[in-house]
């Protein structure tokens, strides 16, 4: 018998098709404080998430390890417990080797160089590069470039020597404090202020907003404003997860993640620099300043650690970088 198709049931068909029942919960996990870029960067996605997707998307928001932590948050999102995760980008080396480009010590100058690098060809497709691994890359968040915190002041290569410092997963941040003969220590975020406070490591590289709102400046009693290398984020989610929302929802998303993205990385600087002016107001620390030639030792001994990595990285990717931040000499 051939089914019989009246117009009230196409019109039901369509309504339940559009109507959805529950919304896409995205939890979203960090690892750092609300009032830093990242924390208020997750915390504009959610709001206008669901001012402009009411009832379709709801986004939950957990700050400060809460829900997962630097040891498992990566693999938390590949199994779907969570939605969306922006690790700094030291933290994909287990995933990636390329995106260590990032980590190389005095490869940019400053924010610009890092934002010039991150719009062009090269630095797009890094987003790109871990989707075998279900992992998706839908923009770069700026946090800021790292000091140096010691419990010694540190105005020449030769005074870290011998001192152990806290260090993201990177070998790259591994061989760059080896170059200066310290040694190295890779600890979660969570863990970084009871380890520099008990003297389990005696430094540590940070941009401001991390310094201040994880108070290390309070157990750190010299800060070395190197600008040495940039902490800045991608924000990730799982491929599959992605994919698989509704078009209309995903592209949505996308467009609210330009926005923030836009934004995040309009306040990042001067969220650091009001956070390094209250670090040297509280007079907790010495904020040191280099003069050229002191910067231009730490560079000079840092260096060669590009060489070191260039074939695991590739020659390309670093030569992208490079060619872009000479620019802003020019
Ligand atoms: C972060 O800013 O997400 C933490 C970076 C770090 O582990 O030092």
């Amino acid at each position: 018998m051939k089914p019989i198709i009246t117009l009230a049931g196409l019109v039901l068909a369509a309504a339940s098709a559009w109507v959805q029942a529950e919304p896409i919960v995205i939890k979203f996990s960090h690892v750092v404080a609300e009032d830093t870029p990242k924390g208020k960067g997750a915390l504009m996605f959610k709001r206008l998430a669901e001012e402009r997707l009411p009832g379709q998307v709801s986004v939950e928001v957990y700050p400060n390890s809460t829900l997962f932590g630097d040891a498992d948050e990566l693999e938390a999102l590949r199994n779907d417990d969570v939605q969306l995760l922006a690790p700094s980008l030291a933290k994909f080396e287990q995933y990636t080797k390329q995106v260590q480009v990032f980590d190389l010590p005095f490869l940019f100058d400053d924010l610009d160089a890092v934002n010039r690098f991150q719009k062009r060809a090269k630095g797009r497709q890094l987003l790109r590069s871990m989707e075998d691994k279900n992992l998706t890359g839908l923009a770069y968040w700026h946090n800021g470039m790292k000091q140096l915190s010691a419990t010694r002041a540190l105005r020449m290569p030769r005074d870290a020597s011998g001192l152990s410092f806290r260090i993201q997963p990177s070998a790259v941040l591994e061989a760059q404090f080896d170059a200066v003969g310290a040694t190295t220590r890779k600890l979660a975020f969570a863990e970084v202020y009871d380890a520099l406070k008990t003297g389990t490591v005696q430094g540590a590289e940070n941009p401001w907003s991390n310094i201040y709102s994880k108070k290390m400046h309070t157990v750190q009693p010299y800060i070395t404003e190197t600008n040495h290398g940039v902490l800045d984020y991608m924000v990730v989610s799982n491929t599959r997860f992605w994919m698989g929302m509704p078009h209309k929802i995903r592209f949505e998303l996308e467009a609210i993640l330009d926005e923030v993205s836009y934004m995040v990385n309009l306040e990042a600087e001067q969220l650091n620099q009001a956070d390094r002016e209250r670090i040297r107001q509280s007079g907790t620390s010495e904020v040191i300043t280099l003069t050229q030639e002191e910067r231009e030792a730490w560079r000079e001994a840092m260096r060669p650690v590009w060489q070191q990595f260039e074939s695991v990285i590739g020659a390309d990717i670093i030569k992208a970088a490079e060619t872009v931040n000479r620019k802003q000499r020019n």
